[in-house]
């Protein structure tokens, strides 16, 4: 979605809920599943649509576990980097990795498509080098499968 885009439909929540009484959760709520977090520029619209104090707004974000201001990607790719899988090559696999998505250790792509990160051991050091996507453990990896597995999330939602 296009920024003009979202921010419209940010404008059509904050309309809908304007004047009603206990209307900050639920447009966080709403305005959240338009941005995928809520960044400080778009809390900032939340409190001057609403007339809130802007510190309220930060207060009932940073409290509730819900709400985020971090971007998190569709795809989280998070490589074992504990022993047993860094002696089978989870460095090259990063490196990898990071070549095909142009991303380094904890970023996330531009299209918030992918993230990528780095883990301890999550306990499936049988099958090192280990990664999840998403929470779905892959595992006996060499770097050239990279380009593979990753094309399938490419096309994935
Ligand atoms: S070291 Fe990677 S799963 Fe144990």
């Amino acid at each position: 979605m296009e920024h003009d885009e979202k921010l419209t439909k940010l404008d059509r929540i904050l309309e809908q809920y304007a004047g009603k009484p206990g209307a900050l959760i639920p447009v966080l709520h709403e305005a959240q599943k338009v941005y995928g977090y809520l960044p400080e520029e778009v809390q900032y619209h939340i409190s001057r649509g609403l007339g809130v104090p802007l510190a309220d707004v930060y207060g009932v974000v940073t409290f509730y576990s819900l709400f985020t201001m971090t971007p998190r990607a569709e795809h989280n790719i998070a490589v074992c980097m504990g022993t047993a899988c860094y002696v089978k090559g989870a460095g090259q696999i990063v490196e990898e990795i990071g070549e095909e998505l142009g991303l380094k250790i904890g970023e996330i792509s531009e299209d918030r498509k992918f993230g990528l990160e780095a883990t301890r051991c999550i306990g499936a050091c049988g099958m090192a080098p280990v990664l999840t996507i998403n929470e779905e453990v892959h595992g006996r990896l060499n770097a050239d499968q990279m380009g593979e597995l990753l094309e399938k999330y490419k096309h994935m939602h």
